[in-house]
């Protein structure tokens, strides 16, 4: 059975996105196969693993639309060896009205998560849009864990709340399976006063685990995508992707 994993954060530009796709790429580096899921409709994750979106026939509106539809017809593999993508495009955004008026509309990404999925995948991936919306609520229900990239900058536990109550509602009546993996500290500036202070906030006084790896600010991280690639494979030396390493490292001895 694959390790089902949701990044999530309502928040836009906390690093959700970099998270799923580096932390696929330090995870598919070990010999592991990993299947990224795209559930915003912004398809960031796609891109930013090297697909084309012209070329994309099928995607998750597919997938979660359509009763008949299977995950493994829409996914694609990248060039990242290890690595595939079950795709978003623009129309993922009407996906999820749609769905608002189905039955059984919270399970409609676990359901496409079927036995093939979850015997081909040692891990599965799930990008979450910046939203508490009905993707992202099919995200956590899907999920056995979720990651919660915070940046460690002003106002960004702020809302932090929202999200938590958002999973403990759905822990206690529609995924009794899902675990706060942890928080994830991103675009840390250890020269900043303010990062650091976050950083001790965030272990002080929150409930949650976090992360013993902090992804600190790289511009490699921002140009990794424009070549389609994760950081392990753009620039397998850097720092940020031996930090995605470190977490990949974490997330595996939490089992
Ligand atoms: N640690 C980092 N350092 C520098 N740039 C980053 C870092 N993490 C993410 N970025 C860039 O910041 C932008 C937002 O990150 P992204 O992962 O897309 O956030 P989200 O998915 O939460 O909206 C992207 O352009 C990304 O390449
Ligand atoms: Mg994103």
């Amino acid at each position: 059975m694959a390790n089902v994993i949701a990044i999530a954060n309502q928040k836009g530009g906390v690093g959700k996105t970099t998270a799923t796709i580096n932390l696929a790429g330090a995870l598919a580096e070990q010999g592991l196969r990993v299947l990224c899921i795209d559930m915003d409709a912004q398809a960031n994750l796609t891109v930013g693993l090297g697909i084309n979106l012209a070329t994309v026939e099928r995607a998750m509106s597919n997938a979660l639309a359509e009763p008949r539809a299977r995950l493994r017809d829409i996914i694609i593999t990248t060039k990242t060896p290890g690595i595939d993508v079950a795709p978003a495009t623009l129309d993922l955004a009407s996906t999820e009205v749609d769905l608002l008026s189905t039955i059984g509309r919270e399970y409609a990404l676990a359901e496409a998560i079927d036995d093939w999925a979850q015997g081909h995948y040692d891990y599965i991936m799930i990008d979450c849009p910046p939203t508490l919306g009905l993707l992202t609520i099919n995200g956590l229900v899907a999920a056995n864990g979720v990651i919660i990239p915070v940046q460690t900058q002003y106002y960004a536990l702020k809302g932090l709340a929202a999200l938590m109550k958002v999973i403990t509602t759905i822990r206690s009546k529609l995924n009794r399976n899902l675990r706060v993996l942890g928080l994830l500290p991103t675009f840390y500036d250890p020269r900043t006063v303010l990062g650091r202070e976050m950083l001790d906030e965030m272990r002080e006084n929150g409930d949650n685990h976090v992360f013993d790896t902090i992804i600190r600010n790289a511009i490699k991280l921002g140009e990794a995508p424009l070549a389609g690639q994760p950081i392990t494979a753009y620039a397998t030396a850097s720092e940020a992707a031996n930090n995605f390493r470190e977490l990949a490292r974490e997330v595996i001895a939490l089992g």
